[in-house]
């Protein structure tokens, strides 16, 4: 089978390396792909990233399965417009994805359908705005609407850092957030404390199958400090999702989503991410909904599935979810994410890297922000690389993870000391 995998960060090449182990591959394509998809010998990169042109090449090569992983191509409807054409694509139709892509819609979804998640109102106009927040008090957390590369959430431990918010985000729009119709717009919400955790699953339409737990890293800094991005580090399995909270979240959050989706008209295929935050009684309330798996969560699990990862996307681009059973490495997997100067308001791009290490069955470097230029690979955007290790245990992993972390090199590379620190102190 010909196989493309669209996007082209570290989400991508784990499900890209995962994909090219399968027997029935014959070739995987990653479009546009990376630095990391371009050195790897059983990956292609297809420099082509419109809609329409990469149907038209889908269709031209004869590939049978199109997997996609970030939510921009989702939110701009690739699979309404690969389904139109006949194509096999795994992933949710644009009005599905707004789950995602507007803040605004899966918070009145979750209020519609009684789904636990932190109380909140919507906002276009920043005074009645402002008046909110002063009524409310701080902490308190601001929301913008749309699509915002992670970005988008100010957590406001004072007013003051809550009123900045919603200037940026209603009158400014200093993130570059891609609005929705209607133009700019907030979603302000009570501030929740716990645990989060990244509860990531599968769906057909009808069936569920849920992937490995895990736990990502939102701040840019040790002890959670600093501003928050994309995530900059993850393991698998999270310890705080034990079976009762897992069962909890299947029952509380995951199937009242797809059955409110299904009764709201609007069917859901793709993966399902619910951000949850458990307190320490096991109560548990969505953060937030992404129609896509989470990067750099997608690292670690891809280490731990040792189901085939081609049969798995078949069946669940065929109704056939409730045949699969999906078998999991008993060993814990870490990601650590090396990220550029100046990410994530404003990385450098073009420090050339060194030290890459060989691809080990333990121990990955999947590339994100990379290039390849001559034999070079340069850092070409905010998150570089995910060095993703499998070990008996989570002090095991982090001590791998950093091990193989010391001998990569680019100037201005920024990364945590401390993934797994929750998993760890919970084992200790
Ligand atoms: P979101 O994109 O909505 O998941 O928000 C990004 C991050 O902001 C989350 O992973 C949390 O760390 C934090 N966050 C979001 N909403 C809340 C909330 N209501 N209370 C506390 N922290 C939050
Ligand atoms: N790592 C968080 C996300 O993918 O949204």
């Amino acid at each position: 089978m010909k196989v493309l995998v669209v996007g082209g960060g570290g989400r991508e090449h784990a499900l890209a390396w995962k994909l090219s182990q399968s027997e029935r591959i014959q070739q995987v394509y990653v479009a546009p792909g990376n630095g990391g998809t371009a050195r790897d010998k059983h990956l292609l990169n297809v420099p082509i990233t419109d809609i329409s042109a990469l149907r038209q090449w889908v269709i031209d090569n004869r590939i049978e399965l199109t997997v996609v992983g970030p939510e921009a191509p989702l939110a701009a409807g690739i699979v309404d417009d690969f389904r139109a054409h006949g194509l096999r694509i795994f992933g949710p139709t644009r009005a599905a994805a707004q789950l995602e892509s507007s803040k605004a819609f899966s918070k009145s979804f979750m209020q519609r359908h009684r789904i636990p998640t932190a109380q909140f109102e919507t906002f276009t106009d920043a005074a009645l705005a402002h008046a909110y927040v002063d009524l409310k008090g701080a902490p308190i957390v601001v929301k913008a609407d749309g699509l915002a590369a992670g970005k988008g959430v100010v957590v406001a431990m004072s007013l003051q850092e809550a009123h900045e918010a919603i200037d940026f985000m209603l009158l400014d729009n200093t993130l570059g957030v891609a609005h929705n119709a209607g133009g700019a717009r907030v979603v302000i919400e009570e501030f929740l404390q716990g645990e989060e955790a990244s509860f990531i699953v599968l769906c057909d339409g009808k069936n569920v199958v849920a992937l490995a737990t895990s736990q990502d890293h939102k701040r840019l800094q040790d002890g959670d400090q600093g501003p928050n991005t994309g995530g900059m580090g993850a393991y698998s399995p999270a310890p705080v999702v034990t079976a009762e909270v897992h069962a909890r979240a299947m029952r509380e959050v995951i199937l009242p989503t797809i059955r409110g989706m299904e009764k709201d008209g609007i069917e859901y295929t793709g993966f399902l991410y619910a951000g949850l935050m458990i307190d320490p009684q096991g109560q548990l309330k969505t953060l937030e909904f992404n129609c896509r798996m989470g990067d750099p969560e997608t690292q670690p699990i891809m280490m731990r599935l040792k189901t085939d990862l081609v049969e798995v996307m078949l069946a669940a681009t065929s109704g056939g979810l409730h045949q699969v059973e999906l078998e999991w490495d008993r060993r814990v997997a870490m990601g650590v994410v090396l990220a550029a100067a100046g990410y994530p308001m404003n990385p450098r791009k073009g420090d050339a890297i060194s030290g890459l290490p060989a691809d080990q069955s333990d121990a990955m470097v999947f590339h994100a922000g990379t290039a390849e230029q001559a034999t070079q690979t340069m850092t070409s955007g905010g998150r570089v690389l995910c060095v993703t290790v499998l070990a008996d245990s989570v002090r095991q992993a982090q001590q791998k993870a950093y091990e193989v972390t010391q001998a990569i090199h680019f100037d201005g590379m920024q990364y945590r000391r401390d993934i797994g620190f929750r998993a760890i102190k919970q084992s200790a």
